[in-house]
This record gives structure tokens, sequence and C-alpha cells, in this order.
């Protein structure tokens, strides 16, 4: 026995060597794809979040490389996974896949925001004592691709084939694209804005609602999750949409947030500039107040704050 495994062994692991410095670098490339594109959705290390476990043994749509490059380049579009054939590239897409394939037997506990023990409604909603904070994929709304230049290709994320799609945008906008790494913040009917922590940048408003979650989430208590939406339904009417390139210049960077009286206040970087943004409700329903402060290189720090009035029509539909 031993004298047959040996060699067998040995020559596995040769094989494993040659390949895995090959891997290495393209499983690193599909790692940080992954942390732009599919993380919002799958999570951090794909342990799942608004979207399956990719780490564990429930595997729905195959194992083997050849599956898996298929199902990201063409998605599961009745199920909302995207396809991303048309936004990547199939080297971008098989690398990506590598790196699925890389992580598969992680068997990470699921870090899915609605799990089944929670009592997830899919109509959340804050007021302005305790702000409801979402960090998920939403809808552009209208935001012009002038604001997205850090969005890869400037595209605000891949089109999605509303088609097949499972979800109904009601009378807000269509066709839909998602902003993947949104953070959503609901302050009751006053207030609700967006922030996309990819261009570091506040990209709506709205009041009179916050948003429907069940194509995420699932219909009723326990986040039992029937079918996925690719990005929820805002509910309410649009007040505030940014247009325009960016104030400042440079790579923006999202270092995180903190909580200041329930709200978050968004720390962020710029080229150079270090700044923070507090959004918070004015006195005047869903006008929102926004304080900002600017550190420069030399460490002058200057702060503001803005008020941000209707800039958009009402919609008669
Ligand atoms: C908008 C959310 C969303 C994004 C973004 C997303 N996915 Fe998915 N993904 C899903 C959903 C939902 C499913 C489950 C589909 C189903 O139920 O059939 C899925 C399924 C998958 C599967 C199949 C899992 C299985 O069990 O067979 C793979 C692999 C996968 N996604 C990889 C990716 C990769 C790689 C990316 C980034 C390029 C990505 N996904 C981005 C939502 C997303």
């Amino acid at each position: 026995m031993e004298y047959r495994l040996i060699p067998l062994a040995a020559t596995g692991i040769l094989l494993a060597g040659i390949s895995v410095d090959a891997d290495d670098a393209i499983i690193q490339q599909g790692r940080q794809t992954f942390s732009t594109y599919c993380a919002p959705c799958h999570g951090p290390e794909g342990a799942g979040l608004l979207a399956p476990n990719l780490t564990d043994a429930e595997v729905l749509h195959g194992e083997s490389l050849a599956e898996i490059t298929k199902i990201i380049g063409e998605g599961v579009p009745a199920r909302s996974m995207p396809p991303w054939g048309g936004v990547m590239d199939d080297a971008t897409i098989e690398a990506t896949a590598h790196y699925v394939m890389s992580i598969m037997d992680d068997n990470l506990p699921s870090g899915m925001v609605a799990t089944p023990d929670t009592t997830v409604t899919p109509f959340p909603f804050g007021s302005a004592e305790e702000p409801y904070v979402l960090r998920t994929f939403m809808p552009t709304m209208g935001v012009g691709d002038e604001v997205f230049p850090h969005h890869g290709n400037g595209m605000a994320t891949p089109k999605y084939d509303a088609k097949g799609g499972t979800f109904n945008i009601e009378k807000m906008q269509d066709p839909i694209d998602g902003v993947p790494g949104g953070v959503t913040v609901n302050f009751g009917e006053a207030l609700s804005y967006c922030f996309d922590t990819t261009e570091c940048r506040l990209l709506y408003t709205w009041q009179g609602g916050f948003m429907d979650m069940t194509d995420y989430w699932g219909a009723g208590q326990g986040g039992q999750r029937k079918k996925f939406g690719y990005v929820p339904t805002v509910l309410g009417n649009m007040v505030w949409r940014a247009d325009g390139p960016a104030e400042f210049n440079g790579t923006p960077r999202f270092r995180g947030y903190r909580k200041v009286e329930g709200a978050p206040e968004f720390f962020y970087e710029i080229g150079d500039y270090q700044i923070t943004l507090l959004v918070t409700p004015s006195d005047e329903p869903g006008v929102a107040h926004c304080y900002y402060t600017v550190t420069d290189s030399s460490g002058q720090k200057r702060s503001f704050s803005r008020f941000l009035h209707q800039n958009i029509e009402e919609d008669s539909s």
C-alpha cells in the first residue's frame, strides 16, 4: 500500500503545487471582484447576507467550475441572482468562479440579514428617535451615470433583465439599476435617504414611506424568503437627487460609520480629504439637514451644513 500511495501523493502535491501558484493570483483577482460586486448580497466572506451562503454544503446550481462560471455569467434571473455576463469579461467571471470555489468548503455560519428567528417584516420603519439603518442594494432612482464614476466602467451596476425578474417597482422608475453598496436610513415618514459607500456620496432622499423589502425578505414575519428581488421598492415621494460630478476630486474610500443618537455619521476619504457626514431630518418634512466636516491634508478642518430641498418634480403618475 505504502509503496503505491507515496508516488501518487507525491504526484498530487507536485501538480497541486504548480496549479496553486497559478491559481493564487487568479483567486486574488476573483476575491477583489467578489468584494465589489458580490459581497453586497453574498456577504464579505461569501457567507450570505441578502443572498445565500456560498460556503456551506447547500449548493443549488452545481459545484463544478463550469457550472459556477455559468451561473455567474447568466445569473438566475427568476431568483434575482443578476447575470454578470454583460458587465464583466469572461476572464473576470472565471476568476470570480475560482474564488467562489476556493471558499466553497469554508462552511462559515450564515450571515443572512433575515434569519428565521428574527422578526423581520418586509416593511421596516424607523423614527426620528430610532432611525432604521439598512445596508442593501438600492435602485438608482434616476441618478445619472456621472454620479457613479467608481462603479466599474462607469456603470451603476449590471443592468437587470426586468423581463425575467420578479420585482415590481411600482411607479417610481423603470428600468431598474441597482447600487450595490447603499446604506439607507429611515427617520419615519418625514425623511429617508440613501448613501452610496462606493462613491461616498448621498444619492437621494425621499419622504412619506420607506421601502418594501418583500422581494428580498419574503412576505410576513420570520424572514422566510420566498423569492429574491434585485432591489427593494422605494415607497413615497422622491425629494432630492444627486447630479453632476462629485464636489471633491479623488478616489473615494469608505471607512465606516458610527451612530450619533441612532443616526449614522459616515467617515470617508476622497483623495486627500477626510470627511464626515451626518444627515438628520430638518424641521421641514422631506428636507434633509447634512452636517459635513472636511479635513484637508494639512490638518485644517472646516465644517458646514446644508439642506437638501426638493429638486425633483413630483411624480404625477
Ligand atoms: C443582488 C444580489 C446578488 C448579487 C449582487 C450577487 N448574487 Fe449571486 N445569488 C443571488 C441569489 C438571490 C442567489 C440564489 C439564486 C437561487 O435561489 O437560485 C445567488 C446564487 C449564486 C450562486 C449559486 C449558489 C448555489 O447555491 O448554487 C453563485 C455561485 C453566486 N450567486 C455567485 C455570485 C457572484 C460570484 C456574484 C458577483 C459577481 C454574485 N453572486 C452577486 C444574489 C446575488
